[in-house]
């Protein structure tokens, strides 16, 4: 049942482009529009919303925090991504504007559906973002827009993360759609670029060797580090959950910015640092940062594993490691630059000898708070 591979995890890793483009399957139109009529919540509920809160636990947190920025910039909306499990005990504002987003792979997470069933009792329309059909976080929502990443069976979350984003991607531009707020013309390019996305991480896939020989080589380390702006921040937090859980290895991301705040004191000699790096096109501010960031700590000593837009070249001289991967819009690099951290993350696990898919104190849905 493992499809010829030596763990579910590195089944799941590769089969993240058919989750991916199942997840697209029939929500885009030939016209490029969105159809999620599946989202039982009217249009004109839709455009009351003035509020938006997304509330999720780990890996499903991460893909929380990227929607954020896709849901801000695309509707002008507020919103806020918050730990299930603190969400329901700071006394959150909510009411009949607000719409609250609840996302879980299982269904079951308990801190996940105490937060929704805090949420609806607060008046709040609650979408669940589900990859179990029928499991309790759907049944208890207003409505649901499942992922099609199928069964999940290792420990550590791969293909339902990608279908996590793709899926508030989704929720963000029909958000954006049917409210027709002026960045019409790049909902629409940004839906034709999502529809061939599946496609740009089968190239990730297929370029996975050098990143495989590098983890090998950093079995005996003890810390890795990792470090993204904007939505490559969650990439860096992401990239950092799947080395604890599965190297049990001192993990951190951070934001980059917050380097000169405290982390860059960490940095010592050959201490390996993931970067990831934004397109040099677009936000090209953010791009010039962070590439001053990995100089900063690479003449420090740092180990620098940089995760660029092939065809970057300003990353190249300051990169002892380099993890190409394709273009895309900003918004949507989360989908590519996610792919080599968990081949990391899996080849490290194994190269120091750990059970791949079953971590050592972990479940697969956490039933308890
Ligand atoms: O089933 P859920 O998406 O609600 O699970 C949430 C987390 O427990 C889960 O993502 C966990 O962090 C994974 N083991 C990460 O790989």
């Amino acid at each position: 049942e493992k499809g010829g591979y030596d763990y579910f995890m590195l089944k799941e890793i590769a089969e993240q482009p058919k989750a991916v483009a199942d997840t697209l399957l029939g929500r885009i139109d030939l016209a490029g529009n969105l159809c999620l009529d599946e989202v039982r919540i009217p249009a004109s509920v839709l455009r009351e919303v003035s509020k938006v809160v997304i509330v999720a636990c780990g890996t499903a947190y991460h893909a929380g925090m990227i929607a954020k920025y896709a849901i801000e910039h695309w509707t002008r909306i507020p919103c806020e991504t918050e730990l299930a499990s603190e969400f329901r005990y700071r006394d959150p504002i909510l009411d009949q504007r607000t719409l609250v987003i609840a996302i879980s792979q299982s269904g079951e997470t308990m801190d996940t559906l105490m937060a929704l069933r805090h949420a609806r009792e607060q008046g709040a329309k609650v979408l669940a973002i589900c990859n179990t059909n029928g499991s309790t976080i759907p049944r208890e929502s207003d409505a649901v827009l499942y992922t099609h990443a199928g069964p999940e069976v290792a420990v550590a979350s791969t293909k339902a993360f990608l279908t996590q984003l793709v899926a508030c991607y989704l929720v963000a531009l029909y958000l954006g759609q049917v409210r027709g707020t002026k960045w019409g013309d790049e909902i629409l390019s940004v839906i034709r670029e999502l529809s061939e996305i599946a496609t740009q991480v089968d190239q990730v896939l297929e370029t996975m060797e050098p990143v495989r020989e590098l983890a090998r080589t950093l079995a005996d380390k003890n810390t890795v580090l990792f470090l993204g702006r904007h939505v490559g921040y969650p990439v860096a937090l992401e990239g950092a959950l799947k080395l604890k859980e599965l190297a049990y290895m001192h993990a951190e991301g951070f934001a980059a910015g917050e380097l000169k705040h405290g982390p860059i004191a960490l940095i010592e000699q050959d201490v390996p640092v993931v970067v990831v790096v934004p397109s040099p096109r677009g936000r090209s501010v953010l791009h010039d940062k962070i590439v001053s960031n990995i100089q900063e700590i690479r003449a420090r000593g740092a180990r620098t594993i940089v995760i660029a837009e092939r065809g970057d070249e300003a990353v190249g001289p300051y990169a002892d490691h380099l993890i190409e991967i394709p273009a895309t819009p900003t918004l949507l690099q989360p989908l590519v630059a996610t792919v080599p951290l968990q081949v990391f993350a899996c080849e490290l696990a194994t190269a120091r000898g750990n059970e791949v898919d079953q971590p050592r104190n972990l479940a697969k849905s956490v039933t308890v708070e």
